[in-house]
């Protein structure tokens, strides 16, 4: 009997050892490592290599290539299609990336039902009656989509064989199983045979294959981050589960630019694109509440006004609290500091929450004045002026530094009505007539004049 070959996987990241240890030395995690039997059996997949390996590729002067098969496919979903870069690349492997429950298979089952090619949906996780369930509510009319619930990839490929789909999506990559491989689904050689063989049928055939990949706690594509290297494209799909906001971003595209971002929003019928987001992420409010503030924010090209709300009260125990939801906590001490040494604020036995409304996580240095302006006016208990947005990074001595894009802040401000928007004086300006009020300023004791 042919002696049984096992290799040892770091499960976090996909590092090979030969034999077990307890680290791993490429991604430093403890305990992740594990043996997985990666025995061969004779090979003889959808149709055999050797025809392809024996065709020896020859160079090409570039502008005798031929690119314009590489027309893309596009979808009926516009936020897919500008995050992809105009649509799917015929040949390109696609990762979806996302927490479990978040949507991923909803979202591209939604795509796949409006498709104007023939689809192949192919899913591990659900039957086919429980997809037909959920495609009923999102879409009942589809001529286009074919389901088949199936996890071995030598059976898919029989399929797909006979069918010939256009598009492929599968859902879930950690669900695949091929027989050349003995060890269970979901384990790093499982996903890796199973991603090479898919990657090998698209290229060879241009056929678009869309995989769906859960994620883990700490944000991995669950276990291989060799998955990211293989495909074309990473998108990944977060958002909170408790709210109804969802954004698609991409990680990685070889087609495109990372930069951009589509967002959705989860209704009892499926997802729906979002092409406004600012008016729906701010509260229209006849009152004006202390605490509030909104930022001109840029979430990848797009500019997203943000609403951020502080609550600011004396600490009820000795060690006063801060909290921060969507925003980085380390950096809200920074700016309390800030307020604290530079504008004399005494913050320091005060408890601050703090909270970006929409259940969304905000990077971008220019929400730093919002947060600021909303703390102030919790603080003192002054609301601002309703009509009043931010934009601007604070620094560590109290100045207003400049922010990218400024010029794209200030018109979507001005497009949503706001009148005075609250920028660096170092930016460079150079709109004219605007009907926004552009109010310069350089020292956070500038903004403490005009909000409290
Ligand atoms: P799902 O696509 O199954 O998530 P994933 O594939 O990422 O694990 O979506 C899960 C959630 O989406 C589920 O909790 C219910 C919600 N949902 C809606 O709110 N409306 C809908 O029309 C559908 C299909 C799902
Ligand atoms: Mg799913």
């Amino acid at each position: 009997m042919a002696k049984v070959k096992t290799t040892f996987f770091c499960q976090n990241c996909g590092a090979q050892y030969s034999k077990w240890q307890g680290q791993c030395t490429a991604c430093k995690e403890w305990n992740t490592i594990a043996e997985e039997v990666i025995q061969k059996a004779e090979k003889s997949d959808w149709k055999t290599p050797t025809s392809a390996s024996k065709r020896v590729s020859k160079p090409l002067l570039i502008n005798e290539i031929d690119a314009s098969q590489e027309a893309r496919m596009a979808t009926n979903d516009q936020e897919f299609n500008r995050v992809l870069g105009g649509g799917i690349v015929p040949g390109s492997l696609i990762l979806l990336g996302g927490e479990p429950g978040i949507g991923k298979s909803t979202l591209l089952l939604q795509i796949a039902l409006k498709l104007p090619y023939k689809t192949l949906y192919v899913s591990g996780e659900e039957s086919q009656k429980q997809i037909k369930m959920r495609a009923e509510r999102i879409n009942p009319s589809s001529s286009n989509c074919y389901i088949l619930t199936e996890t071995k990839t030598q059976n898919i490929f029989k399929q797909i064989e006979a069918l010939e789909p256009d598009i492929i999506v599968i859902d879930s990559i950690q669900t695949l199983h091929s027989d050349y491989i003995e060890s269970s689904s979901g384990s790093i050689s499982q996903i890796k045979e199973c991603t090479t063989e898919l990657i090998k049928f698209a290229k060879e055939t241009s056929t678009p294959v869309i995989l769906i990949g859960h994620i883990t706690k700490d944000g991995n594509i669950a276990g291989p981050k060799i998955l990211e290297h293989m495909v074309d494209t990473v998108l990944q799909f977060e958002g909170d589960r408790n709210h109804v906001f969802r954004i698609l971003r991409a990680n990685k595209n070889r087609f495109g630019s990372t930069n951009e971002l589509g967002i959705y929003e989860m209704q009892g019928s499926g997802l729906r694109e979002v092409s406004n987001p600012s008016e729906i992420l701010i509260s229209k409010k006849d009152d004006e509440l202390s605490g509030n503030a909104v930022a001109a924010t840029l979430e990848g090209m797009r500019p997203l006004m943000i609403e951020v709300q502080a609550l600011v009260s004396t600490a009820v125990y000795g060690t006063p609290q801060r909290s921060a939801t969507g925003f980085n906590a380390k950096r809200l001490n920074m700016l309390l500091a800030v307020l604290e040494k530079r504008a004399g604020f005494r913050l320091g036995a005060k408890d601050v929450f703090l909270n970006i409304t929409g259940g969304i996580t905000v990077d971008d240095p220019a929400i730093d004045l919002a947060v600021v302006a909303a703390i102030l006016s919790s603080n003192e208990d002054v609301a601002l002026q309703k009509d009043f947005c931010f934009a601007a990074e604070v620094g560590l001595s109290g100045e207003i530094r400049p922010v990218q894009r400024v010029e794209q802040r200030i018109l979507e401000a001005e497009k949503l009505g706001f009148s005075t928007i609250f920028v660096s004086k170092y930016n460079k300006i150079s709109l004219k007539k605007t009907v926004i009020k552009i109010q310069l300023i350089s020292k956070i004791e500038d903004l403490v004049g005009f909000v409290v």
